[in-house]
């Protein structure tokens, strides 16, 4: 049996099994090192500038500059952190809806910051999809305006995506209802292209609607020790804009700049580095999909009964399948050769599959959801 080498909080193994490190990161930081520290400083302002243009795209183009905000933070998490901080002080909202599912650590976070929290409809786990329906209808009968946490680009834990028209139509409510959307994105490029995974953002941004987005750069950097992202906000005008601005610039005169941040900064801002580290991501994700493909081809052959679409039509690193629910017995089953392949949500973790360990975890979920 395939011994899993996997140290947390490292989500994705290569086909080999192994956390691979992206040769970009490395690249970068063998420059860093001949650059000093001095350098690693002047980076802050790069880093924002480039994380801003991944997190923005080309809704910034012609646009007044001083309506795109982006801070460095410590990862994702931390911007999630700073981004309820933010809303905190910004009174009257004080209801926040989380998709249903989510990741767990929204619901502290939010609650911590002083909110309360309620959820929306996202996932029909009987269908296996999205239920897009429910969800718009959800947000026009909510009685006041109140902070929406969406996630782009295969983000949700069940790997359902909204698609451009499905954007359109949420970001539409939004605007008209006066809801603030923040926007969880740790995962862009590892749905679709870096250019249509920020589709969300720019929908909003694009209609003047006032957003929030927690970016991360560990997944997509493949910076599992040291995580580095940010926190940025599309403000409608000006005005709006300047005091979010000082309050970013309080935080970073508290906060220590993050690890990474020198060696994203470089890899954004010089195009032969920024090119290598685009095809080390679009491989990742090239690959993730083959897995996708290889463990349906080979469910589909084990158990025809079945219906095992979702797992090409969802994305990412994650997968749902409620049949994987603890109640199967599959994530506490020797049948895995790891059992963090199963959440005991039934979270499917698809970045951990190898062509070693394949055929081993298509054999246990055949067995589980056998009717
Ligand atoms: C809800 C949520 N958002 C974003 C992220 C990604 O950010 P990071 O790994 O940089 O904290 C995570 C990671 O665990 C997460 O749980």
């Amino acid at each position: 049996m395939e011994r899993l080498r996997l140290d947390p909080p490292a989500l994705y193994l290569d086909a080999q099994g192994n956390v691979p490190q992206f040769e970009s990161v490395r690249q970068a930081r063998t420059e860093l090192r001949v650059g000093g520290s001095a350098q690693a400083a002047a980076d802050a302002g790069l880093y924002a500038e480039a994380v801003g243009g991944l997190v923005f795209g080309d809704s910034r183009d012609g646009q007044d500059p001083r309506h795109f905000l982006t801070h460095p933070t410590a990862s994702g998490t931390h911007a999630l952190t700073l981004g309820a901080r933010l809303l905190a002080g910004m009174p009257p909202t004080r209801r926040v809806y989380l998709p249903t599912p989510s990741w767990s650590n929204h619901q502290r976070i939010f609650e911590e910051a002083g909110f309360e929290v309620g959820h929306y409809p996202y996932f029909d786990a009987h269908e296996r999809q999205l239920d897009v329906d429910a969800l718009v209808g959800f947000l026009c009968r909510l009685p006041d305006p109140a902070i929406i946490v969406l996630q782009a680009s295969c983000h949700n834990p069940t790997g359902s995506d909204l698609s451009r028209d499905q954007w359109d139509v949420i970001a539409d409510v939004i605007k008209a209802l006066g809801h603030i959307p923040f926007i969880d994105m740790a995962y862009q490029g590892l749905g679709d292209t870096l250019q249509n995974d920020n589709y969300g953002v720019t929908a909003m941004a694009d209609r003047g609607v006032f957003t929030l987005v927690a970016q991360s750069c560990s997944k997509i950097f493949q910076l599992s020790e040291t995580r580095c992202g940010s926190l940025s906000a599309y403000c409608p005008s000006a005005a709006q804009a300047q005091p979010l601005a000082r309050t970013m610039q309080s935080w970073t005169r508290m906060d220590a700049p993050p690890a990474s941040l020198g060696v994203v900064a470089r890899i954004l801002s010089q195009p032969g580095l920024r090119k290598l580290w685009q095809d080390e991501l679009n491989s990742m994700r090239d690959r993730v999909g083959q897995v996708r493909a290889a463990l349906h081809k080979t469910l589909c052959r084990l158990s025809p009964a079945w219906d095992w679409s979702y797992l090409t039509h969802q994305r990412g690193f994650f997968s749902y399948d409620p049949a994987l629910h603890p109640a199967s017995g599959l994530a506490e089953a020797a049948a895995l050769p790891d059992p963090r392949i199963v959440s005991a949500s039934g979270r499917l973790g698809i970045s951990l599959i190898t062509e070693r360990n394949l055929p081993q975890i298509a054999h246990a979920i055949a067995g589980a959801s056998a009717p």
